[in-house]
């Protein structure tokens, strides 16, 4: 597996080489792919074929709700070496109230997860939990039949389920690292770190999953696995992510000063907006628009159930981004403005070069440049829910289905509304 002293941007890799050419590009302007070839479809549900052709009403951009912030107390310092620290009578005990909890620089016993500061972190915790499900419980046997049938699938099919599976086999372990070995010990609240343990779990489920695809279909796993070293579309997103690993991954990495606040505040919206927010969107239209059209509906099922997870992990992590702005508003200052919006429109540039390469014709109902166009909606999203101002003001989303299944349903955060809807037991529902 890669690891982050591997992964040098710098190095002789000619494809991660290239990643720093496309980042260098303005992000603003979509470029127009070569003309697209009508794809002929299979008798596509009428109706389904409809609601593409159909904009639905989507709601305007919420601003962050203000969350009244207490003032700031004299951290306390627990750090028990010996049964005598954890003593009543020790000299630093002190029973931790919600005032003392922040989300980052906090100094209070993180080993009492109550009373609740951020109950919305213990919600999605609970969301999460409720919606526990395996990759096993997927049927797979219509997709291995079509995948080995001579003429199940075209060329260009099968190339969107090879990348899409080796984007995403390394894209989850990328997230899951990046959780345990940089995030989670700079996350200072205990609610939020129970949140993220979860995570950390389903990010292995997600990697068991498309193993579990990979296995199944009998694909070349050297071939699925190295794409994000061998295929340059795939290897620049991986890279763009990692830049932002390697500096709070450090063990010698503390916060505590607005270089080193904003650092983690730069990852948090690396991995939630961009890579878990923009970066997984291609892929996951994709394959979905696949299953919609009865092929390979296993593998479209078992991404149905990651997109579910997916959607609450952005909505958390905008969540963290927005509470740390509220606490450490000195630390979204015009300069840290400007960096996460380029961010985010690099991300976009970066997807929508992905999605040229994975569509070089129309396939599936879907072309490039209609994915361009999704691809700026949800960037468009992206920026309000952090509070920033929409790139590109009235682009539609050319997919109302894939907001039917996630967009609007479910990727409802704190800041927006509170989250009323969730799953009460495991089976897959987006209604
Ligand atoms: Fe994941
Ligand atoms: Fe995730």
């Amino acid at each position: 597996m890669l690891s982050w002293d591997e992964y040098d941007e710098s190095s002789a890799n000619p494809q991660v080489a290239l990643a720093a050419t496309a980042e260098a590009e303005p992000a603003v302007e979509v470029p127009t792919p070569p003309p697209v070839q009508p794809e002929v479809v299979p008798e596509p549900p009428v109706a389904e074929a409809a609601s593409v052709a159909t904009p639905t009403p989507q709601p305007a951009p919420v601003a962050p709700q203000v969350i009244p912030e207490t003032p700031p107390v004299e951290p306390v310092v627990v750090v028990a070496k010996t049964i005598e620290d954890l003593s009543v009578d020790a000299e630093e005990y002190q029973r931790v109230t919600v005032d003392q909890k922040r989300m980052i620089n906090c100094r209070a016993d993180l080993n009492q997860l109550v009373p609740f500061k951020y109950d919305w972190a213990w919600q999605k915790y609970q969301d999460g939990c409720a919606n526990h499900w395996m990759p096993q419980e997927v049927n797979m046997t219509a997709d291995i039949a079509l995948w080995k049938s001579e003429n199940g699938l075209t060329d260009d099919e099968r190339t969107v389920v090879k990348r899409s599976l080796g984007f995403f086999s390394t894209a989850d372990s990328l997230v899951a690292n990046n959780l345990v070995l940089a995030i989670y010990r700079l996350i200072t609240n205990p609610e939020c770190r129970q949140y993220l343990l979860r995570q950390a779990f389903e990010e292995a489920i997600h990697t068991h999953a498309y193993q579990y695809c990979i296995e199944s279909l009998g694909m070349d796993e050297g071939e699925i696995f190295n794409m994000y070293h061998e295929v340059p579309s795939v290897a620049r997103k991986a890279s763009w992510a990692l830049k932002y690993t390697t500096e709070i991954a450090e063990p010698t990495f503390q916060t505590g000063t607005p270089e080193t606040d904003k650092a983690l505040l730069k990852n948090l919206i690396a991995y939630y907006c961009v890579l878990e927010g923009i970066f997984f969107y291609c892929g996951f239209t994709q394959i979905l628009s696949m299953g919609r059209l009865n092929k390979m509906t296993g593998t479209s099922e078992q991404f149905q159930y990651i997109l579910r997870d997916e959607s609450m992990h952005v909505n958390f992590g905008i969540d963290v981004i927005n509470q740390i702005k509220l606490e450490n508003p000195e630390l979204w200052d015009a300069e840290m403005q400007a960096q996460a919006k380029q961010m985010i429109l690099d991300g976009m540039h970066l997807e929508i070069e992905y999605a040229k390469d994975t569509m070089p014709r129309g396939i599936l109902g879907m072309n490039a440049n209609m994915m361009a166009e999704y691809l700026q909606f949800i960037a468009n999203r992206r920026l309000a829910q952090i509070g920033l101002s929409e790139e590109f003001p009235g682009v539609k989303n050319p997919f109302p289905w894939m907001s039917e299944i996630m967009d609007l349903k479910k990727e409802k955060n704190f800041f927006e509304t509170r989250v009323t809807e969730y799953q009460t037991g495991g089976a897959l529902s987006w209604d």
